[in-house]
């Protein structure tokens, strides 16, 4: 695929007004990434002299993508047309080079094969220029591809400059060109703002090739759907579609089951072993990673989570740079937040939150819990209701259980606190000093139980006029407006 004579020159200079954004349009993201660095994965792989990034709304930003992957960026400032961003460009363009491959920043779905054909298109033609177009049903917004009465490229018509007759042209400019370089430099020479927006088109260098006798030569693309421009939001969802599709698509292939792809939202660097499930509606962000024969539950989050073989991910769970150890369960409404460690079949049940903590192998924290700061030995049980109280207003402090401990409902644990191996702590208990290993911890108001107090009060109240017992019927039950008015 190499293209050892060939500059890569990549337009991303313009605001992108259609957007409506205060964001340069090539750092819109779509499949996860921003549009530019699309652009700049599908040139890598063609090995050119150079990859160039043409640079202006938000410069600074753009160009920062750029050089994270080894292009070079150059400038243009004001924009004034994509004719014009190659005349800043050629400056920077290595003397070396031969041809330039000419991409705009917002296609973010096109592929290094499409692009390889078209430089051994343009090599095998010995043409001038060579263009990429697309067959598209709705060619609106693009400019036509007009031809001779002999089928060769005559020029490119803007759509706002086009005739009738041109705008009903389906054959549109993807804005993906390959020039001979001597033959672009001579061309860029004639271009003249004469057009709608004042501007410099480089479209407009076909047309000059072409009234010199150069060879022009088009190439069509086999999926026209690979060439779109990223214009506007309704654009940017499109593409996002696309990208997501993809990524499931090259998931599925490598042997994992995902169900309803079409919700499923996969970031490209993340990783799924075979035989894992995927259920509707999840989104997997980020660096995360899931080894093999895992479920991941309807509509649950993952972002940068590592996911070990075996585990299964109940529906709702909003989970975010921890670890899920093999064959654990989490959820379902589980939220792990960072620098959580669940061990190899341990359980972290239904609304339990907890940050920062370990839970080791075969520990369970079944039902409605916080646990921050802490550490939890093997096969230890965390009662329903369970709360660590790691941050007093001003620090946070750890909280330390041992193996085999259980802990009752509805404990708090105020941090820093030690509970020893093999522990019990009775339920409702308030726990502010360490419990010794084996020991039983009962930490609340002892319970006094009044014998025959309950039907005294009865009798008490009934003496006391029927009335007022009465009046708990149903016929007294508070309305809206009565209750407003006794809050007033
Ligand atoms: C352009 C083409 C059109 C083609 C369409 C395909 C021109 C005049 N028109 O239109 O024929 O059908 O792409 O998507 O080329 N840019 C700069 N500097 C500038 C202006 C633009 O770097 O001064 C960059 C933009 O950031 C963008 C790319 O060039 O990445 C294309 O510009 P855009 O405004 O999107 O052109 P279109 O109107 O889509
Ligand atoms: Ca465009």
């Amino acid at each position: 695929m190499a293209v050892l004579d060939t500059s890569i020159v990549i337009l991303a200079a313009g605001k992108g007004t259609r957007m409506r954004s205060s964001l340069a349009k090539v750092l819109h993201r779509a499949g996860g990434r921003p549009l530019l660095e699309h652009v700049l994965r599908a040139c890598q792989p063609l090995k050119p002299a150079q990859i160039l990034v043409v640079v202006g709304h938000q410069a600074e930003d753009v160009g920062a993508i750029a050089t994270q992957f080894g292009a070079q960026t150059i400038l243009q400032q004001p924009q004034r047309g994509t004719g014009h961003a190659m005349q800043v460009a050629r400056r920077a363009i290595r003397k070396s080079a031969k041809l330039a491959l000419i991409v705009p920043g917002d296609a973010p779905l096109l592929r290094a094969e499409t692009l390889a054909a078209l430089v051994a298109t343009h090599r095998r033609g010995e043409a001038a220029a060579t263009i990429l177009t697309a067959e598209l049903g709705n060619p609106s917004g693009y400019g036509r591809i007009v031809r001779d009465s002999q089928g060769r490229v005559q020029a490119i018509v803007e759509d706002t400059s086009a005739s009738p007759e041109q705008l009903s042209i389906h054959e549109v400019n993807s804005s993906i060109y390959c020039f001979t370089l001597e033959k672009l430099w001579s061309s860029l020479g004639a271009l003249r703002p004469d057009n709608l927006h004042r501007e410099l088109y480089l479209t407009d260098s076909i047309a000059t090739l072409r009234e010199r006798n150069e060879r022009v030569l088009a190439q069509l693309a086999e999926d026209p759907g690979e060439v779109v421009g990223c214009n506007t939001r309704a654009h940017l969802a499109d593409a996002d579609r696309v990208l997501r599709a993809r990524k499931a698509a090259e998931l599925m292939e490598s042997g994992v089951t995902i169900y309803l792809p079409e919700t499923v939202v996969i970031d490209p660097q993340v990783s799924i072993g075979p035989d894992s499930v995927i259920e509707p509606g999840v989104e997997l962000l980020g660096n995360t990673r899931v080894g093999s024969r895992s479920t991941i539950g309807c509509g649950s989050v993952l972002i940068d989570m590592r996911v070990d073989d075996g585990a299964k991910i109940f529906p709702q769970c909003h989970l975010v740079r921890s670890r899920v150890g093999r064959d654990s369960e989490i959820g379902p409404f589980a939220r792990l937040r960072s620098g959580t460690d669940i061990r190899a079949g341990a359980h972290v049940g239904t609304f339990v939150e907890m940050k920062k903590t370990i839970l080791h192998e075969g520990a369970k924290a079944p039902h409605l819990a916080y646990l921050g700061d802490a550490t939890i030995g093997a096969a230890t049980n965390v009662g329903a209701g369970t709360i660590t109280c790691n941050y007093d207003g001003f620090s946070k402090y750890e909280t330390k259980i041992g193996k085999r401990v259980f802990i009752g409902s509805d404990t708090a644990l105020v941090a820093p606190v030690r509970v020893g191996d093999g522990a019990y702590i009775a339920a409702g208990s308030v726990v502010t000093d360490n419990v010794p290993a084996d020991a039983l911890a009962v930490a609340r108001g002892r319970q006094v139980n009044k014998p025959g107090w309950a039907r005294a009060r009865r009798r008490e109240l009934a003496a006391a006029g029927g009335n007022q017992v009465k009046s708990r019927s149903p016929r007294r039950k508070p309305t809206r407006s009565s209750k407003s008015k006794s809050r007033r």
